[in-house]
């Protein structure tokens, strides 16, 4: 299981601080084997590596440039992230897609830099309220994995195999984005098995078995996530809200150490 907390633009430097602090005192189940990732703005990536250091618990960012460096003032490259001492990135999630206008092609760039750089990338795909209405959502999602994956599909089978090992999918229909709606057991169950199958027909390989974990975000809470996390194709969640509040977000890595 992985339980990853997007905490997005929100936390002030004190929150952030009891944020961490929370997250240092994290005492997994002596059997788990889940793994906890924050995800903080970049203002607090030395106070997370610091605080965290010590801990199980790892972080990442949010976003990532796809060049390794060079002129593009306000931007972060992949290495700097590494150098901070992250292990992971967000790419393509639905508020980048939307309000930064990033494309399949970009994201796919982006991952192939984050795993050059051997940072863990967290693939987001998910389909509007519209697209939904519309019921082409399973069509829609896999074409968004396919094209976000055209570079992964093209690289030699050595270094495929290698990027699948780091690779993370998370769905997130962006109609259940912070607005508590959260999709319904079923049509997270049938979406994650969809995707499955799309990684089986792009990339030939068994999965979650070859190890690409598929989670689930959108309106994940201390409430629902022992449900949702119960699902077979599904290996975590990315949390938004609940994983600015320290109990909930503690009770939902506790949820996923049991399972
Ligand atoms: P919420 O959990 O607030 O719905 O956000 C989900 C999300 O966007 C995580 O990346």
């Amino acid at each position: 299981m992985i339980i990853a907390g997007n905490w997005k633009m929100n936390p002030d430097h004190q929150a952030a601080e009891a944020l961490l602090e929370a997250l240092s005192d994290y005492t997994p189940a002596s059997d788990s084997n889940c793994e906890i990732v924050c995800f903080p703005p970049a203002c607090y990536f030395s106070m997370a590596n610091q605080a965290l250091a010590k801990t199980g618990v790892r972080w990442g960012a949010q976003n990532c440039h796809q060049e390794s460096g060079g002129a593009y003032t306000g931007e972060i490259s992949a290495q700097m992230i590494k150098e901070q001492g992250g292990a992971w990135v967000i790419l393509g999630h639905s508020e980048r897609r939307q309000y930064f206008a990033e494309t399949d092609a970009l994201v796919g760039q982006k991952i192939v830099t984050a795993l050059q750089t051997g940072l863990r990338p967290i693939l987001c795909v998910g389909e509007s309220e519209e697209v939904r209405n519309k019921h082409s959502h399973d069509n829609f999602v896999q074409s968004q994995l396919e094209a976000s994956l055209e570079l992964v599909a093209q690289m030699s089978p050595d270094a495929q195999k290698k990027a699948l090992a780091q690779l993370v999918i998370a769905y997130e229909p962006v109609w259940a984005i912070g607005t508590g709606k959260v999709a319904s057991l079923l049509d997270i169950e049938a979406m994650h098995q969809g995707l499955l199958q799309k990684m089986e027909a792009l990339f030939g390989v068994q999965l979650p078995e070859a190890g690409v974990p598929i989670l689930y975000g959108g309106s994940v809470n201390d409430a629902n996530a022992a449900d949702i996390l119960g699902l077979k194709p599904v290996s975590g969640a990315l949390v938004g809200g609940a994983s600015l509040k320290p109990d909930a977000f503690l009770s939902i890595c506790h949820i996923a150490d049991k399972k």
